[in-house]
């Protein structure tokens, strides 16, 4: 298999994993990383036998990857990507593809036009028990689709860590979203949302959680229910400190014929130390054998064999752009108490 350079912009904690999970491929090269704060770009470049570089500008037009990782703030991620499909870098981007619908748009005609990958990061696509529940559907083994019901509420340890810079639905409310509308691929109607505001809203501004109601053109539901206010002991242990912690994670589908569901709170492992109990990530992105696993190297996997066998990925920027003008629904929902009508992709 002929080698595949790349570069990572944002070398921050998903730029990190990214990078780790594209450097453990046989047939990937690092070449540079690049961030505002270059030294967090210098230590995935010292890690990983690159350059460095304080602007992204430069670092692609003096390496010329055949791929960059884009995993800067959800509010930057137009610039960078203009910049990676002028340059003819095949893209993978953070989700969500963006915070604005222009800015999505934006970006898939610039890929389009440039005649690059784009990839969006929805990794729930690479969790096997998702993907399992996706195939189920497919084969008609539970029916007519009724109402699915997706929870994510992960500890308030993660809205500290992003500091108020973006809601919980448009930072993990994008993941389940989209499984909703992987799963049920019917034009989404209307939108309706209500949030709640407790301890998060006090510290950082934004709500705690959220409720979102999707009616689908069928009449079928999706209901999520999405958050960051767990309380700071729900995933903090120190040691051991290989096991990383996550939320309260569930997917219900009912259907005319059945039922399919999905409990990733305790995943298939948990402990109890002097520190209380622990349930870690042992899916999403565990060091194994001190080398990442889970689905974070299955969609990093996916999007280099996209390139080297020039296939269409998983996840497409329209994906994105679907899931973000739902999200954008949902926010405004929460702001006027309306039901949002949804324009785009209509039957
Ligand atoms: N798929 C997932 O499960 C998952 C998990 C976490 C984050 N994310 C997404 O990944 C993206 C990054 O999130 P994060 O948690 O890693 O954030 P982070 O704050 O840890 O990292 C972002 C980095 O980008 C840098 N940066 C900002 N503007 C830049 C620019 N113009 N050029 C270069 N670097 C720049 C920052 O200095 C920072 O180091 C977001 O879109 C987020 O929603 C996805």
């Amino acid at each position: 298999m002929r080698e595949i350079t790349f570069a990572v912009i944002g070398s921050g904690f998903m730029g990190s994993l990214l990078s780790r999970a594209a450097s453990e491929l046989p047939y990937t090269r690092f070449v540079a990383a690049s961030d505002l704060e270059v030294e967090r770009a210098k230590r995935l470049a010292t890690r990983y036998g690159g350059q460095a570089y304080g602007s992204y500008e430069e670092m692609l037009s003096n390496h010329r990857p055949d791929a960059v990782l884009i995993a800067t703030p959800e509010f930057d991620h137009l610039a960078p990507s203009l910049c990676a499909a002028n340059a003819g870098c095949h893209i993978f981007l953070e989700k969500p593809i963006a915070t604005t619908l222009q800015d999505a748009v934006q970006i898939i005609e610039a890929s389009n036009r440039a005649g690059i990958k784009l990839m969006l990061g929805h990794i729930l696509r690479f969790e096997a028990s998702y993907a399992l529940i996706h195939s189920a559907i497919r084969e008609g083994s539970i029916g007519k689709l009724l109402s699915m019901y997706a929870r994510r509420i992960t500890s308030i340890n993660e809205a500290k860590r992003l500091n108020g810079r973006v809601t919980p639905l448009t930072y993990i409310g994008v993941h389940d979203i989209d499984q909703m509308l992987w799963y049920h691929p019917v034009p989404a109607k209307s939108v309706y949302a209500r949030a709640l505001y407790g301890r998060v809203s006090e510290l950082l501004g934004t709500y705690d959680s959220a409720w979102v109601m999707i009616e689908f053109e069928d009449g079928a539901l999706g209901i999520h229910e999405v958050g960051w206010c767990l309380p700071e002991s729900w995933a903090r242990w120190s040691k051991p400190s290989s096991w990383g912690g996550f939320g309260d994670v569930r997917m219900n589908v009912i259907g005319t014929h059945g039922n399919l569901s999905l409990d990733f709170t305790p995943m298939n492992l948990f402990g109890v130390g002097m520190e209380g109990w622990m349930l870690p990530d042992t899916r999403h992105w565990p060091l194994v054998h001190d080398r990442l696993a889970g689905a974070v190297k299955l969609e990093v996997e996916h999007f280099f064999s996209c390139i080297s066998e020039d296939k269409q990925p998983l996840v497409r920027g329209e994906d994105g752009l679907r899931v973000l003008e739902i999200v954008l629904a949902a926010e405004k929902s929460i702001v006027d108490h309306s039901i949002v009508e949804i324009e785009l992709f209509k039957a």
